[in-house]
């Protein structure tokens, strides 16, 4: 096994992606352990207790999990800062709280247990909510996936994905910061590297050397920028080439979707 190249293919920001997948898993065993408990609380038994007390340190352990991958994740700057500050706090109390109503159920102190698990409880529908507000990552997941079984590429959006949508300028929150960092210093006034220009529509649409346009509004087969920044990031033509890091997957992803939209500028 070629443990360098493995290294190398587990970024840190993939690391952190894993919390868009793990955070489910708390949520699923808090609502099964509030089930559990309320069953109990009519009927006692020996085998509720023991249930209970596993399904709390399962609970517990994917909490850290999530919270773990979650704070990668934030690392990666791509948050805005304020909810994400809330979003993190919240995490950690989540985690906090797991953790308590797991000792305490193993100890056998049932009331604190109940305390701790319904709390919990408050505060997984907080932190699912502010991590709702948060996230490009369900809209990127989504989006992705109906992209991939080639449907209309409509990303399945919830509420308040749809209306940050229509409320912020995507081109100039997401696309134009893209294009600055990582591609213009080459695609732009001063270099125009593959004769091409990434400082205008009309530039990106006429392509440069290889005669494809670099975004072909509404299809994203035949954009040969989409293209590029999806290659491997140790192929010749991957962009932006050589030792610059790659784009992250919601980056990638924002620009799909994007064009998919018509790639409209500004
Ligand atoms: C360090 C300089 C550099 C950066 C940064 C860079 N590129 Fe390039 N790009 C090149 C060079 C050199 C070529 C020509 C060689 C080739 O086609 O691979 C090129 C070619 C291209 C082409 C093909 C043009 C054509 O039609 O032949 C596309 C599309 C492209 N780049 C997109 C991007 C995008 C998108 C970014 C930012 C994510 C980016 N590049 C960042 C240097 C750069």
């Amino acid at each position: 096994m070629d443990w360098l190249a493995l290294m190398e293919g587990i970024s840190l920001e993939r690391l952190g992606s894993l919390h868009l997948v793990l955070l489910h898993l708390p949520i699923g065993f808090v609502v099964a352990a509030g089930l559990l408990e309320l069953s109990r609380w009519r009927r006692p038994t020996a085998d509720g207790a023991i249930y209970q007390r596993r399904l709390l340190a399962v609970n517990a352990v994917a909490c850290l999990l999530t919270v773990g991958a979650g704070l990668v994740l934030a690392s990666t700057g791509k948050y805005p800062a304020e909810t994400l500050e809330w979003h993190r706090w919240a995490g950690l109390v989540c985690a906090g709280l797991a953790v308590a109503a797991w000792l305490a159920q193993a100890r056998g102190r049932v009331v604190a247990a109940r305390v701790a698990l319904a709390a919990l409880l408050a505060a997984t529908v907080v932190t699912g909510h502010l991590g709702a507000t948060l996230t490009h990552g369900p809209e990127v997941a989504n989006f992705r996936v109906s992209a991939r079984s080639g449907e209309a590429v409509k990303p399945v959006q919830s509420p308040a994905i749809a209306s940050r949508t229509v409320s912020s300028n995507v081109f100039e929150k997401e696309i134009l910061p893209i294009l600055d960092r990582s591609c213009i210093e080459c695609h732009g006034p001063d270099k125009m590297k593959g004769r091409l220009r990434l400082d205008s529509r009309a530039a990106a649409l006429a392509g440069g050397r290889s005669g494809r346009p670099a975004i072909a509004p509404g299809k994203l087969e035949a954009s040969e920028l989409l293209r590029r920044v999806r290659l491997p990031r140790d192929d010749d033509e991957a962009m932006p080439p050589g030792d610059e890091p790659g784009l992250s997957v919601a980056e990638i992803a924002a620009l799909d979707e994007w064009i998919a939209a018509g790639a409209v500028w500004r």
